[in-house]
């Protein structure tokens, strides 16, 4: 860490101009840089976040104009402006006022370097620490707050984000993903114009079916892809959440992010700290792609459980028999599965139940026992049909939850959320619950059902953990009746310690957050889960909207991607296999239907398709995204492609979004490519009769990219295989 003083005047808000000493704290990734002055005793100032900066730059940046506004703006003197925190001491005084006390920087193992801005209430013993820490090697920088109260009483946060960034005004475009369930991860792109835009969460379980907790800012103009300034953010958090850019009268975009503080104030009592979870920040000149480059990078490496590790291909069993569980009927689909290539099989909901068995939604949640009805030799016996198959065993679990019709909840009716003196609301199947993980007894119940499975049965392999409920009401039975507003919060503090507990004594076991399908994809889980369920639809159209959103900060190897049935059971479209391989393909690839409703042809295409996808895992899941053409900008055509950082190896997708006669669609121009590498061209999943013109020739990287290749709107199949569909993979491998 560099500090460089200077002196220089400036005017500091409405403080008359004075020689004000200046102690810049350069917190810089190799391409990135944030600039602070943090000269004690006055406040924090962010003087840039963006580009690097070169030292002598950073010596005449107040000079150029710089940023220069509080990095944390705290309420209560000129409480005109947003503030991200917001306070009621000890003895009612609404007001905060800090200074900088002392600047500390630690180095993490990893090279990561960690600068704590410590400040304090200039009249109350109300400590406030603002946090840096960098991960040089994908250009990102996370910050956060921790706050200690050592007043006489009680202080109670009114508002606690994690973060604020003024950005300067211009033409300054937001892309922010939004939804619902069955329709999650679409793409909005809208410049930001005065006033306030909110993004917000109130789910209290899940946060990203709607609204996401992650947003890019491009400071050029209309969006790009692969060009222009482009600022990522991405709050780590798994519950409500507030993301709000002000703008106002000022030269700035006020962006704050933090947990939604709506209904959530929080007490501290005397000696209390209270921690705010991290806000990610990158910032890339390559445009969107280049920041999901970054996110994708960052959260492999550092934030997505076993990031680093292949995921298997698998088939899950809810499209294909629901809850219409038996043995007979898990044995045919892993052995579909294993005939097909597939590495495992996972049984969905339905598997559970002792007095009262999981035939429908409407009962059973808590009661995590095999229903030996339907399966006679219980999980063990499915594990060793796994085993015989020569594939994995993963189950489905729903640990968060119970419903009314459960032994679980006759032995525990005070473990539900529900509001005092009030019945409790029932979500789903007209009887479902929700458990309240503030009480730590609830936590061991939590933890329990993972730790007795894996216990019983070390060979699972992976978990499907869903959350099919919202807090349907705001009631803890276990906290106190002043803190019943910490609800929101410790909810998710619980489940963080479970989590952590989980992930203790099971590492290895592979988890995927599911949450009536997209409800988790977000930074706050991952470091617990390898993977979430992108969406419960699976139509492989709504699919390339759905995932080219969602990758906008998710990397291709978290994001669950299944080829569903014919006609698809959210949409009813009907598409043929190979589209719906080529699109599951771009993901991490599996199956979502009943095998032995399909064709032997549609089978032996994806048993193509699952051979072809080993071939190019490592690419997908490890690789570089460079998103060409969006779905969004309605071109007729969508197309992105993934590469090895080497640059050796790279995938290309190309997926028709509409179909006319005679219709002209754009040619696609590649990029990411080393352009002195030459690629030699191998269709993968192919079903036409003839190959492609340019099968087995080799082009450089600069040809691609400037050129591309004629991809033909159709295939050459036998007439009577006609479809309204074309799709394309192509690998290219340099020489
Ligand atoms: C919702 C999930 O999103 C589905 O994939 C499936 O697991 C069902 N729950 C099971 O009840």
């Amino acid at each position: 860490m560099k500090h460089i003083n200077i002196f220089l005047s400036a005017l500091l808000g409405l403080s008359t101009p004075a020689i004000v000493k200046a102690e810049i704290v350069d917190i810089s990734t190799p391409n990135t840089s944030l600039i602070l002055d943090a000269e004690k005793g006055g406040s924090l100032r962010l003087l840039h976040y963006g580009n690097k900066m070169a030292s002598s730059d950073i010596a005449t940046l107040k000079e150029a104009g710089a940023i220069d506004r509080n990095a944390y703006p705290v309420y209560g003197i000129l409480p005109q402006g947003e503030a991200a925190m917001s306070v009621t001491h000890a003895d009612g005084n609404m007001t905060t006022d800090v200074e900088v006390t002392g600047i500390d920087t630690t180095t993490a193992p990893d090279g990561a370097k960690v600068t704590t801005i410590s400040m304090r209430d200039k009249v109350y013993p109300f400590n406030l620490n603002v946090n840096y820490r960098t991960y040089p090697a994908e250009d990102v920088i996370e910050t956060w707050v921790d706050v200690t109260n050592n007043e006489k009483g009680t202080v109670r946060l009114n508002r606690f984000m994690s973060g604020y960034l003024p950005v300067r005004y211009g033409d300054v475009w937001l892309s922010q993903l939004y939804g619902s369930w069955a329709n999650e991860g679409k793409l909005s792109q809208t410049p930001l114009n005065h006033g306030v835009r909110m993004i917000k969460n109130k789910d209290g379980v899940r946060n990203s079916h709607t609204s996401h907790a992650e947003i890019m800012l491009s400071l050029d103009g209309k969006p790009q892809e692969n060009t222009g300034r482009t600022i990522g953010a991405a709050l780590e958090y798994s519950g409500n959440y507030k993301l709000f850019i002000d703008t106002d009268d000022s030269n700035y975009h006020h962006f704050f992010a933090g947990i939604n503080e709506e209904n959530s104030a929080y007490n501290l009592k005397k000696g209390e700290s209270f921690v705010t979870p991290p806000l990610a920040l990158t910032y890339s000149e390559e445009g969107l792609s280049g920041v999901s480059r970054n996110f994708h990078r960052w959260g492999r490496n550092h934030r997505l459980h076993n990031g680093n590790k292949e995921r298997r291909i698998l088939l899950n069993s809810w499209e294909g028999v629901y809850f219409d569980i038996d043995e007979a009927g898990m044995a045919g689909m892993m052995k579909d599965i294993a005939d097909m290539g597939g590495e495992l099989f996972v049984m969905d909901d339905g598997w559970f139940g002792d007095k009262y068995p999981r035939d429908n939604d409407s009962t059973s949640l808590g009661d995590w026992v095999v229903d030996t009805d339907k399966l006679p030799n219980g999980i063990q016996g499915l594990i060793e049909t796994a085993k015989s198959n020569g594939i994995k065993f993963g189950i489905w679990i729903e640990p968060e939850m119970t419903n009314t019709v459960s032994e679980l909840y006759e032995k525990h009716p005070e473990y539900i959320i529900k509001a005092a003196k009030r019945p409790a609301t029932q979500g789903r199947g007209g009887t479902q619950l929700v458990l309240d993980l503030a009480n730590p007894k609830v936590q061991d119940i939590v933890f329990t059902v993972v730790d007795t499975l894996m216990r019983k049965y070390p060979e699972i392999d992976y978990i499907k953990w869903d959350a099919n409920a919202p807090i349907m009401d705001h009631g803890s039975q276990y906290l106190t009746a002043d803190n019943q507003s910490h609800l929101y919060i410790d909810y998710h503090q619980g489940f963080e310690t479970v989590l952590n507990r989980i992930r203790k004594a099971h590492p290895d076991v592979t988890i995927q957050a599911c949450a009536s399908g997209g409800g988790r994809a977000n930074w706050g889980v991952l470091p617990w889960f390898d993977e979430f369920w992108t969406s419960d639809n699976n139509d492989a159209l709504q699919r390339i909207y759905m995932q080219w959103g969602t990758s906008y900060f998710f990397p291709a190897i978290a994001m669950g991607s299944h080829i569903s049935a014919s006609p698809n059971h959210q949409t009813f479209r009907r598409i043929p296999v190979k589209f719906r391989a080529d699109v599951a393909m771009s993901g991490r690839l599996g199956l979502e239907l009943q095998p032995k409703n399909m064709t032997d042809e549609e089978k032996a295409i994806v048993k193509n398709a699952i051979a072809d996808y080993k071939k190019i895992r490592p690419i997908v899941q490890f690789g570089d995204i460079y998103r060409l053409v969006s779905p969004y900008d309605g071109k007729g055509v969508a197309s992105m492609m993934y590469i090895t950082p080497e640059k050796d190896d790279a995938v290309f997708y190309w997926w028709k979004t509409e179909t006319f006669m005679n219709q002209q669609l754009p040619r696609v121009v590649m990029a990411g490519l080393d352009p002195d590498k030459t690629y030699t061209v191998t269709e993968l999943n192919r079903i036409d009769n003839e190959p492609l013109s340019f099968e087995g020739k080799s082009f450089t990287g600069r040809y691609l990219m400037s050129n591309g290749l004629e991809i033909p709107l159709t295939h050459k199949v036998d007439y009577h295989k006609n479809t309204d569909y074309a799709s394309r993979i192509l690998r290219l491998t340099a020489k």
